[in-house]
């Protein structure tokens, strides 16, 4: 099986943290660089947060490029969740960053150098996607696929009544994104609401090279999780984004044709599926309504023992 090569652009949360070290454990996934984008917090905290990943997980020969420090349309709302830096419990004194802001020049440098091979897996909000394609309006044709984390179908959203975060913080990017002419597979809030993990599950990981940290990331991860969404455990969407490119099998995928709500004000961010059964359907996006959770919960598990065993 030949390696995907793949970007990750990540607003380096603790989700994004678990999908990275997922990838990192997975042999046959080539990341060549990852790009930061502000979310869950500030470009230079996020930033700051991908690289102690990769120290972690020993793994600095993957280049760290930032980007957007905002969305390109809106101000940037802060989440609440991830504490104050985006993650919390992993001791980052020692970290060593840089923010270049060549994050959208390094994704359309990486996919011309790799026409037809690169898989771009993003977890954040798009505001670095819609700014390569804006950069380079052929660059979609040159992609593989978009594997993103975003939006909600049939479930109430999270950052607001009806938006998911990535799409509520720069819905203006998620619009240029979802109608871009590429092979896009959107990993919404509905698979990841009912795949929350406990953190006995991280503390049995015993043996890892990094269960320390990662259960001390995840155990304040979880705390912030029940205090301000009531959820029990920890959400990881952004593992389970990255899962697809691990097992898309476990999926189960239906094409839908999906428009983002960029001027509503309680609407903002909302991802719309045409449902109606007598209208004409332009499917642009194949979404993930359900994972398996067991197989989910083997490659986890799998994957996470290696990370960081460099
Ligand atoms: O709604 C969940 C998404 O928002 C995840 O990517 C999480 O990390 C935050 O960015
Ligand atoms: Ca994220």
């Amino acid at each position: 099986m030949t390696a995907s090569k793949i970007i990750i652009d990540t607003d380096s949360g603790a989700d994004d943290a678990l999908a990275l070290l997922l990838l990192l454990g997975k042999a046959g996934m080539d990341i060549l660089a990852v790009t930061t984008v502000a979310g869950n917090s500030t470009i230079e905290n996020v930033t700051r947060n991908a690289c102690a990943i990769l120290d972690l997980a020993k793994r600095r020969d993957i280049p760290v490029h930032s980007g957007e420090a905002g969305p390109i349309a809106r101000p940037l709302a802060k989440a609440v969740i991830h504490g104050e830096h985006g993650i919390a419990g992993i001791d980052m004194r020692a970290t060593r960053y840089d923010l270049d802001t060549l994050a959208a020049d390094k994704i359309v440098e990486i996919v011309r150098a790799n026409p037809g091979e690169i898989r771009l897996l993003a977890i954040g909000p798009l505001s670095n996607i819609a700014s390569a394609f804006q950069k380079d309006p052929q660059l979609p044709g040159l992609i593989r696929d978009i594997v993103i984390m975003g939006g909600a179908i049939d479930v109430c959203g999270n950052m607001s009544r009806m938006a998911e975060f990535n799409f509520f913080i720069d819905p203006e990017a998620a619009d240029i994104v979802l109608r871009a002419p590429l092979k896009k597979t959107l990993i919404p809030l509905d698979p990841c609401m009912s795949n929350a993990l406990p953190l006995d599950f991280f503390e049995s990981l015993k043996g890892a090279p990094l269960h320390g940290p990662m259960t001390a990331m995840m155990a304040h991860f979880i705390d912030e999780m029940a205090q301000k969404r009531g959820a029990k455990g920890a959400l990881v969407y952004d593992a389970i984004a990255a899962f697809y490119l691990i097992d898309p099998a476990a999926f189960t995928l239906v094409d839908m044709d999906i428009v983002v709500e960029t001027r509503g004000e309680h609407t903002a961010g909302m991802s719309i599926a045409e449902k109606r059964p007598q209208e004409p359907q332009t499917p642009n996006v194949s979404v993930a309504m359900a994972v398996d959770p067991e197989r989910f919960k083997k490659a986890r598990a799998a994957a996470l023992l290696r990370a960081g065993s460099g």
